[in-house]
């Protein structure tokens, strides 16, 4: 039986499908929403391709679609401008028109970059997301956000461009690397800390990569559900709600850009931002003191790291980077308690101070003083 949740955005609601299985009958499940739909362009990368790609392709034929494809290479190299500009050759050459639509089979990597080349190929055409990763399940698959990276940073040229479907088959988990897997557990984890007390607790109780995929389908539910109702109530990330999915990720970004995008994950360099964002809280006294190590006990049980080593300048770069920056304020996601988040509007420069004592602090904490 198949799980339903629904993205209640008025003029462009979807659904988001969650069912063991489902990509042998992801056609059906096009068809329904495409309906006037001859061809479908399928970006995947190296990776997912040859796993997925011929059971999804027997899928959408058999329900009467011409299929396109074109792989990319696996990573997040490929999300980039000139990835981008060929697949809108692709897609021309494929005779691509406004009625047919792009299908992004793989991470967050397929679908920021197809998702992207949808929204700008004939000035935008429907698009259906299956996503492959824990973190694609999760997170980037839902809310419209597609993008690709520039040389000035990621994710910095994009769009909001809602999907018409999302696909959600837990099976194309088992495939996944170990470390792909503890990165999206980070998000997973995140939810938990920002809206969910008993959701934390459930994870707490299941320290492990099997406990977590026996019980997939309601991790997955939770924290979809969870996802829709930030984006329905701010779809375009300016009113508040969405911004709580940011917890633990200003000061991520720091903690990438130290290890120059390579030596941390997005998911390992998140975990740690969520430890030190909760001890900032209970330096700001807004945080209950036992917070913290739960948190740093949750990630640790998944393999990621609970603090990662940076300088003040990767700091105040990754603050002044952070697009949840408006003007010279910085809105900081801290919480309140476990399962309730809250924005944190403080001037960069008191967040850098704030920064600067936590750094201190967890120093003296490493020396045992
Ligand atoms: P990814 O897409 O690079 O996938 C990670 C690795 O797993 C890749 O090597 C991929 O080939 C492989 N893989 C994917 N599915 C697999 C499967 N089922 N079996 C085996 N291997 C598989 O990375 P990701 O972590 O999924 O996504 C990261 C990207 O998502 C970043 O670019 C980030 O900016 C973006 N993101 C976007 C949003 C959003 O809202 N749009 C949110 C969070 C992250
Ligand atoms: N991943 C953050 C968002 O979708 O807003």
């Amino acid at each position: 039986m198949s799980k339903r949740l629904k993205v209640d955005l008025p003029g462009r609601e979807y659904e988001i499908v969650l069912q063991r299985g489902l990509l042998a009958q992801a056609g059906g499940e096009c068809r329904a929403v495409l309906p006037r739909a001859r061809r479908l362009f399928v970006v995947t990368d190296s990776n997912v391709g040859p796993l997925y790609y011929n059971r999804l392709k027997a899928s959408l034929e058999a329900a009467g679609f011409q299929v396109f494809v074109q792989v990319v290479p696996a990573g997040e190299s490929s999300k980039n401008a000139s990835q981008l500009a060929r697949l809108w050759e692709d897609m021309m050459n494929a005779k691509l028109t406004r009625t047919d639509a792009v299908v992004a089979l793989g991470g967050g990597v397929v679908g920021d970059l197809a998702g992207f080349a949808a929204a700008t190929v004939l000035r935008g055409v429907d698009f259906v997301q299956i996503p492959t990763t824990l973190l694609a399940q999760v997170d980037s698959s839902v809310g419209g956000k597609v993008a690709i990276d520039l040389e000035a940073g990621k994710n910095l040229a994009g769009a909001f461009w809602q999907p018409k479907l999302v696909l959600m088959d837990p099976d194309t988990l088992d495939t996944l690397p170990l470390p792909v897997f503890m990165a999206g557990m980070a998000e997973v984890i995140k939810y938990g800390c920002i809206a969910d007390r008993d959701f934390f607790a459930f994870l707490e109780a299941r320290p492990s990569r099997e406990q977590i995929m026996g019980e997939i389908e309601h991790v997955l539910y939770t924290c979809c559900d969870l996802k829709r109702w930030t984006v329905v109530a701010d779809e375009r990330d300016m009113a508040g709600p969405r911004m709580l999915l940011n917890f633990g990720h200003t000061l991520g970004h720091a903690y990438e850009l130290a290890g120059h995008y390579t030596q941390w994950s997005h998911g390992e360099a998140v975990a740690a931002g969520m430890c030190a964002a909760a001890q900032l809280g209970v330096q700001e006294m807004l945080t209950p003191p036992e917070v913290p190590g739960r948190i740093s006990d949750i990630c640790a049980s998944f393999g990621l790291p609970t603090a990662i080593s940076c300088t003040m300048e990767e700091y105040a770069a990754a603050v002044g980077l952070d697009k949840k920056c408006m003007g010279e304020d910085i809105s900081l996601i801290l919480l309140e308690d476990l399962g309730k988040a809250v924005i944190y509007g403080m001037s960069q420069e008191d967040a850098l101070e704030a920064i600067q004592q936590f750094v201190e602090h967890s120093g003296r904490m490493a020396d045992g003083c």
